[in-house]
């Protein structure tokens, strides 16, 4: 049994009365002309919705995990654009920089994010390195008493309007993985570009780009951790960045499936709606039972970190199988919807654009499985 405290109905009931009074309405013009949500980040941010988990000595809400989760679900049963930029701002930067920070970074850096003033990216992906994320070839070499950064990263969240990067790069390339660094850059320190805007399938109202660095100074007090530290540093924050993932594909999941309900009862065909056939009904029911499966794993995963526990394999479960449950059902939403469905007015077709990426990004299905598998064969790999 999850029994929600009032705090955490409070927060869905809150996320969702803001998602649907005010992202609903402007949703399908964002994603039709890629044009980012300034207005409502800014919102996001009044709410306090960019910085839930951070500590409240940090100008964070102080949330737990089960909240933040709750909240994500909501924001993705209409706007997944703005829930990534949420998703990124929350589980990898904030609590990636509020764990394995030293408390100069922290008090420096966090009030600004977690309030929303800034904006940050997790910018790991690279051009030749995605899956692979052992492979960096962005290069931060040591100065003494500066890095200095040279690369090219991909796909990053929040591209174009962050003010803060923690940049992947290898330090020491004998060393491999242990080699690594994770490093806090400030955009607009010198060197530091923003490629082009890629323009997507789904999320399209978010701003993804590709990063160069040239030549960009970093000083040594902005590594996070010890020498070598950057590539356990983003795997333990993608961990938790996987929850927050997994939390957007059940909203996804649970927006599609209230839309087909809604939509079945209201649409007639043969003299009755068509709720009331069989075929349509069943195809409810099995979209009800996946969704429901993968809201407790979701839950489940964000609980076990609340408690301190290992929650590696259970947020690759969650993520694995919400984002499969959400391209499945938004798929079976269109169906349902029929013709209207295949248009933009009825957003069913949007969210099934949306839920592929919950299976690419923050590690692939492909990824989970391996995460999972290792786990499921080794024991506590990675505890
Ligand atoms: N927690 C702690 N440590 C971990 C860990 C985890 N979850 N996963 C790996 N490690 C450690 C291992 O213990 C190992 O350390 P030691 O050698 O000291 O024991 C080290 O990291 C290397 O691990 P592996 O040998 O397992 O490395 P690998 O290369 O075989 O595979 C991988 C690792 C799991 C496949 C990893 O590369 C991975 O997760 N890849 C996917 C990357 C990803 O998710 N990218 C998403 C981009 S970010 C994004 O999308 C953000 C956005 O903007 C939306």
């Amino acid at each position: 049994m999850i029994n929600l405290t009032e705090e955490q109905q409070a927060v869905k009931e809150a996320a969702r009365s803001f998602a649907q009074n005010e992202l609903k309405p402007g949703v399908i013009e964002r994603d039709s002309k890629m044009q980012y949500p300034k207005e409502q980040v800014q919102k996001m941010a009044e709410l306090g919705f960019l910085g839930m988990m951070t500590s409240p000595e940090y100008g964070g809400g102080g949330m737990d995990t089960l909240s933040y989760v709750l909240a994500m679900e909501e924001l993705s049963k209409v706007d997944s654009s703005c829930s990534v930029i949420m998703s990124v701002n929350n589980s990898l930067v904030c609590w990636g920089l509020e764990t394995f920070g030293n408390e100069e970074q922290k008090q420096k850096y966090l009030p600004r994010l977690a309030s929303g003033e800034w904006i940050g990216s997790f910018c790991l992906s690279e051009p030749e390195a995605g899956s692979d994320a052992t492979s960096q070839r962005t290069t931060a070499v040591d100065m003494g008493d500066h890095y200095i950064l040279n690369g090219t990263k991909n796909w990053i969240t929040n591209g174009g309007t962050s003010q803060l990067h923690l940049v992947i790069a290898q330090t020491h390339a004998e060393k491999g993985h242990r080699g690594i660094n994770a490093l806090i850059v400030e955009t607009d320190w010198k060197g530091v570009v923003v490629g082009a805007k890629e323009d997507k399938l789904g999320i399209r109202a978010s701003d993804t780009h590709t990063i160069m660095y040239n030549d960009v100074k970093v000083p040594k007090e902005n590594r996070i951790g010890e020498d070598g530290f950057g590539f356990k540093f983003a795997m333990k924050t993608l961990s938790g960045g996987r929850i927050g993932i997994a939390a957007q594909a059940l909203g996804i999941a649970a927006g599609a499936y209230e839309l087909a309900v809604a939509y079945s009862k209201e649409r007639q065909s043969f003299g009755k709606p068509i709720s009331q056939h069989q075929i349509i009904a069943f195809k409810l029911a099995d979209m009800a039972t996946d969704i429901e499966a993968a809201r407790l794993l979701v839950y489940r995963a964000a609980m076990m970190k609340d408690q301190g526990l290992d929650y590696t394999q259970s947020a690759a479960m969650a993520k694995l199988f919400a984002s499969e449950v959400a391209m499945r059902h938004t798929i079976e939403a269109v169906q349902i919807h029929g013709g209207y469905g295949f248009v933009k007015e009825y957003h069913v077709e949007r969210l099934m654009r949306d839920a592929k990426i919950t299976q690419i990004y923050e590690g692939t299905s492909e990824i989970q499985r391996m995460v999972i598998s290792r786990n499921v064969l080794n024991g506590d790999l990675y505890v």
